[in-house]
């Protein structure tokens, strides 16, 4: 069995080429902060305690991690990679007989799959340090891995020399170390570098001086290596993110047209047999059914849509649920707390708000309702607006069961229309209206002969 072993992301860097306020561990990546893939990818290996070095803005840092299952620790500042390891030094003393695996905050491609076989390398030889490497055909931006004899050393790539850059074999930034190997190493790290920092990669160099071994895991997994540093390469790791989640669906029995141009959070679950055109966005924690077909430019947010619904093109639903084999769209848009029934249609241009809307009900066209509860088989006609707000509060509507709303109507609410009452074009309905009744609230049509005002004399 597998002794334990304790985990520690460096999370502290500024990322002072992000330009940003926000640091670099915090920016999202479909749905996730860096730091949390990176901490997902570690929960996966079962380490027996993770700590995260931070720096600046610790509070919106430990919001990325659950609750109990993480320890925060500061580096007041950023002097490099194992001056965050020295910030780490009591919690590690702890664990003096064990070893830690450390991993950079800025690696969120990484997955358990490349980091399982560097674990087992470590354990196997026994080493002092195992680290992860990669022959790269771009090597730029890593630090190279300089053999010679049987010694071993990291070269950053702003103090190698032009030969030691011409070195494909790059320091993946993944180490397992003996916690006591390691913490005997660190205060002999100088940084007398280009940076002036002090370099965790140093480290290899040291311990390799003293004899210790070191076991280098060469990984094929090329693309889990992508250092975040830049937002240009945070926008080509979004990229990869996209295709591995688009590839899982598509392996679950979803078929998307073009992944080219269709982003999928994360966490979105959708089921088998849905078919996604081109230019779908969906977002959050969103869960779409099987069967299910999305048109071109439909944006889903935090919500969730049942089995076999037809959501038509450029529509836009936000924190709404949509139920089994209802149809909406084209042009359409749930803001938050819009329930649609199952089996119910709503179509062009029809703008919804904390709506529940019923079975089988309708609205085809150019409707607003907000604050509103539709029973089931009504019919909504062309032009229908719920008065929901006089501009201090706002105010339900009720429609019952079976009603039928004339075209050009304006409900205000508070408002309740009885069941399969009958509301005829045009009206203004300020009162609420009885079962099976008519009402009609509109000015009488005017009619006056021979008063054309084009045939006014001049
Ligand atoms: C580092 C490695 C390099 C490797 C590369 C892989 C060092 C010196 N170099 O370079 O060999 O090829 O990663 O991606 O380690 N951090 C802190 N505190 C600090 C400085 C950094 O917590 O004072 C954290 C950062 O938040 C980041 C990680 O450590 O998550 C790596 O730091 P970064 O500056 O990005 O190192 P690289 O130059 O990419
Ligand atoms: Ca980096």
């Amino acid at each position: 069995m597998r002794k334990g072993f304790f985990a520690l992301i460096l999370a502290a860097g500024k990322g002072t080429r992000f330009k940003s306020e926000i640091i670099k561990v915090l920016h999202p990546m479909l749905g996730k902060s860096m730091l949390r893939l990176v901490l997902d990818c570690v929960f996966k290996l079962r380490p027996e305690k993770i700590y995260v070095v931070v720096g600046s803005q610790k509070e919106d840092v430990m919001k990325e991690a659950p609750s109990g299952k993480v320890e925060f620790l500061i580096q007041k500042k950023q002097l490099g990679t194992a001056h965050a390891v020295r910030a780490a030094k009591n919690a590690l003393d702890k664990g003096k007989e064990k070893d830690v695996l450390i991993i950079n905050g800025d690696l969120p491609l990484m997955t358990p799959e490349t980091l399982r076989p560097l674990l087992a390398l470590h354990q196997k030889e026994g080493n002092s340090l195992t680290f992860l490497s990669a022959e790269l055909e771009n090597p730029s931006g890593f630090g190279r891995i300089v053999h010679s004899g049987d010694k071993i050393r990291v070269v950053e790539e702003r103090d190698a020399t032009a030969s030691q850059r011409s070195i494909k074999e790059v320091n993946a930034g993944v180490y397992v170390f003996k916690i006591k190997d390691l913490l005997e190493a660190l205060p002999k790290v100088s940084n007398k570098n280009k940076k002036g920092e002090y370099y965790l990669t140093d480290v290899t160099e040291i311990l390799s001086q003293e004899g210790k071994m070191i076991g280098v895991h060469k990984t094929r997994n090329t693309e889990d290596l992508v250092g975040v540093n830049s937002r240009y390469e945070l926008a080509k790791a979004i990229g990869e993110l996209r295709e591995r989640k688009i590839k899982a669906l598509t392996e679950n029995g979803v078929t998307v047209y073009d992944p080219r141009t269709t982003w999928i959070d994360l966490d979105v679950k959708i089921g088998p047999e849905t078919v996604i055109y081109s230019s779908v966005i969906i977002e959050g924690n969103s869960v779409i059914g099987s069967e299910c077909r999305l048109y071109p430019f439909v944006h889903i947010v935090d919500s969730k849509v049942g089995s076999r619904v037809k959501i038509l093109s450029s529509t836009m639903i936000e924190e709404s649920v949509i139920e089994d084999e209802a149809q909406v769209g084209p042009f359409t848009h749930f803001r938050p707390k819009t329930v649609i029934k199952s089996k119910a249609k709503v179509g062009n241009f029809v703008e919804m708000k904390n709506t529940i809307f019923g079975r089988k009900s309708k609205a085809g066209h150019l409707t607003y309702l907000g604050d509103c509860e539709v029973k089931e088989e009504v019919n909504i006609g062309a032009g229908t607006i719920t008065c929901n707000y006089d501009g201090k509060r706002k105010y339900k509507t009720f429609i019952e069961k079976g009603v039928f709303i004339g075209s050009g109507t304006e409900l205000v609410a508070p408002l309740k229309v009885g069941k399969k009452a009958y509301i005829g074009a045009g009206s203004t309905i300020t009162k609420d209206v009885a079962p099976e009744s008519l009402a009609v609230a509109r000015s009488k049509q005017v009619e006056k002969r021979g008063k054309d005002p084009r045939k006014r004399a001049k």
